[in-house]
């Protein structure tokens, strides 16, 4: 690493780099970015935490800005900020069982509120009524339960001073001298520099840390991008601290193919796997539970289980991976909403979770069959055929003569028997074709939240 820095200092003298052309701290092969990736792409899923002092007024963590609360009212959260029922072990058992294999949380969110010991601010969780630090017992944690840790980190700052005010922070004000008044003595180097020396602490006070998730840019005017981030120069000092980390692309180097790894479609399903400049890329959608991603006690826009068992399957079946939010209370538990999501999560992905991990599209010479979707391990060459609908007796897989030696049910191993000579003008069979097969299945759905058939392909 080290010696790139070198070769670029030295080019930098002689040679203009454009945002397209890749700085040679950045090069890498795209063997080398699978193979960085290897784990991520593997494991699918995550769980995103969202956690902070807006857990207190519990109505979203946007609700400084939603209300433009003054620095002196918000103050309140921070005083009465003490989590006493935390035990990030709970939190690291539910995620394990619900089987998410790595955890991204929240170091700092906009409203500037640190969940570490920070030395550079003293707005932190060490001077609530707390008093101690978040970050490093919940990497214990995740880590003695097998998962891998991510950090959040909001590149937005709504509580430093130097922050420049912009039409998405709390102060804001449509009086425009007001607003130029404000941000005179606000000192985008000082918030840059301090921005630097938070990620430093966080990707070397706590070993490996595998995901970065910086969240975000609203580049134009009044608003604050790659320029105002100096995000090139960000970058490059997180890959010289963790080389190995996967970063999202929220820095606005979306244009250059090196400034990100994977992208972040937010609270939607993305139609197919997402491009980039005509290229299928890595991509993990991050989703919440109910909508908000900060705790809200009176939200009732709750997904099922049913729905969160499908978005999984739906992103993976799309090769994507699956952020899943929880917002623990201000006491530090998951309320029973959560836990009631990510048990039936658990439950499903306790038989089923084989049909997850190592998967992805399946190749498109597999027709997708009537109201099912389609996972593949291209490793182990078994496709899954996750079934939303259950059919009654026959599941027809149209092409598929020739494709799988077995078929079985993958809750419990059952086999699955199929007929391929589809005889023709038989009165059960009416319009299959030769090449077709029907899966013989049971009248009774297994008692499942979405049953899934493993072919073990040709
Ligand atoms: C958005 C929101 C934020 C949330 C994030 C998660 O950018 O600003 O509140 O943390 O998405 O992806």
């Amino acid at each position: 690493m080290k010696l790139c820095i070198t070769a670029l200092l030295l080019l930098g003298a002689t040679t203009f780099v454009s945002a397209q052309e890749t700085p040679a701290w950045a090069k890498e092969t795209k063997a080398q970015k699978e193979e960085r990736m290897a784990w991520w792409t593997h494991d699918r899923f995550g769980m995103f935490i969202h956690w902070g002092i807006y857990a207190l007024p519990a109505r979203h963590e946007w609700v400084k800005r939603n209300e433009h609360i003054t620095d002196e009212d918000y103050a309140k959260y921070f005083e009465h900020f003490d989590p006493d029922l935390y035990n990030p072990k709970e939190w690291a058992v539910k995620a394990r069982a619900a089987g998410m294999k790595y955890v991204v949380v929240t170091t700092k969110h906009h409203d500037g509120f640190c969940l570490w010991d920070s030395k550079v601010t003293d707005y932190k969780v060490t001077n609530t009524p707390y008093g101690k630090d978040l970050i490093a017992p919940l990497v214990e944690a995740f880590r003695a339960e097998g998962l891998r840790v991510g950090f959040y980190y909001s590149l937005i700052d709504w509580h430093h001073p130097d922050f420049p005010l912009d039409n998405v922070h709390p102060a804001w004000t449509r009086d425009t001298e007001k607003m130029a008044a404000a941000n005179e003595k606000r000192d985008m180097n000082r918030y840059r520099k301090y921005m630097k020396e938070q990620l430093t602490e966080l990707l070397t006070m706590y070993g490996r840390i595998d995901e970065l998730f910086l969240d975000f840019s609203y580049p134009g005017e009044n608003g604050k991008g790659h320029n105002e981030w100096n995000s090139e120069d960000l970058l490059k000092h997180i890959r010289s601290l963790q080389p190995q980390i996967i970063v999202d692309n929220r820095l606005d180097l979306d244009h250059t193919d090196w400034g990100w790894d994977f992208v972040t479609p937010e609270q939607f399903m993305p139609q197919e796997w997402p491009t980039v400049r005509g290229q299928r890329v890595p991509w993990e959608t991050c989703q919440t539970f109910s909508g908000s991603w900060g705790y809200y006690r009176d939200e009732y826009s709750w997904k099922s289980v049913h729905q969160l068992v499908v978005m999984l399957i739906e992103t993976t079946s799309k090769g994507g991976n699956l952020l899943l939010n929880v917002g623990p209370t201000a006491r530090g538990v998951f309320d029973d909403r959560a836990d009631e999501r990510l048990e039936g999560l658990a439950r499903w992905m306790k038989f089923h979770d084989r049909s997850i991990y190592g998967c992805t599209e399946a190749p498109e010479t597999f027709a997708v069959p009537a109201n099912c979707m389609l996972t593949y391990n291209p490793e182990k060459k078994r496709l899954y055929i996750h079934v939303l609908e259950w059919p009654f007796k026959s599941l027809h897989l149209p092409g598929y003569k020739g494709k799988f030696k077995y078929a079985q049910l993958l809750n419990d191993d059952s086999e699955i028997k199929f007929t391929t000579n589809i005889e023709q003008g038989s009165h059960t069979t009416e319009n299959s074709k030769a090449e077709d097969v029907i899966l013989n299945l049971p009248v009774q759905r297994p008692n499942v939240e979405v049953p899934v058939i493993e072919l073990f392909l040709e």
